[in-house]
């Protein structure tokens, strides 16, 4: 592994304005805390466009903050060609994500860049995906941040073992 070497890490959900953003402020803090700053490249991105330039979803960024979270990042859609070209690994939230992401995938080199973030919890195993919490409560922001949590540390560990 480069000492300069970076991983280039994209979220990607829905909306970009409840899951996905979520998880780029929490790894962005995780990797802070471990002073890898210079060696990570964080982002998400929208399969629909609808809130393209909102700010992340008010209930997400209140949970958030109440965990020292700060959600500032503006919503964007996803862009198939440039995305593919610029991320290493392509992080999905649910199984739709997967499914619209392998979709745009053009070739096998694009498709193995796609991954499920349920898949690198190592907690909460029983879940498959980040659940969409969008039409539900706020306990519904609460287990998307706990699962968020839970699959960060173990995305961070990951990385680092596998570049
Ligand atoms: P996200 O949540 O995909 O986690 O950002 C959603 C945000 C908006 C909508 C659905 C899910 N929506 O239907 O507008």
């Amino acid at each position: 592994m480069g000492e300069k070497k970076e991983y280039k890490i994209l979220f990607v959900c829905l909306g970009n304005i409840c899951r996905s953003p979520g998880a780029e402020a929490i790894m962005k803090a995780w990797i802070k805390k471990e002073g890898k700053e210079k060696e990570f490249l964080i982002d998400s991105a929208g399969l629909y466009s609808g809130h393209a330039g909102a700010l992340p979803d008010e209930r997400m960024r209140r949970h958030a903050s109440r965990r020292g979270y700060v959600l500032d990042s503006r919503a964007r859609t996803f862009n198939p060609t440039a995305d593919f070209a610029e991320f290493d690994m392509i992080i999905g939230m649910d199984d739709q994500n997967i499914e619209a992401l392998k979709r745009a995938a053009i070739n096998e080199e694009e498709r193995a860049k796609i991954f499920k973030m349920t898949d690198f919890c190592r907690k909460s195993t029983s879940y498959s995906e980040i659940p969409d919490p969008y039409y539900e409560g706020p306990q519904g922001f609460e287990l998307v941040l706990d699962l968020l949590e839970d699959a960060v540390a173990g995305l961070y560990w990951y990385c680092l073992a596998h570049y």
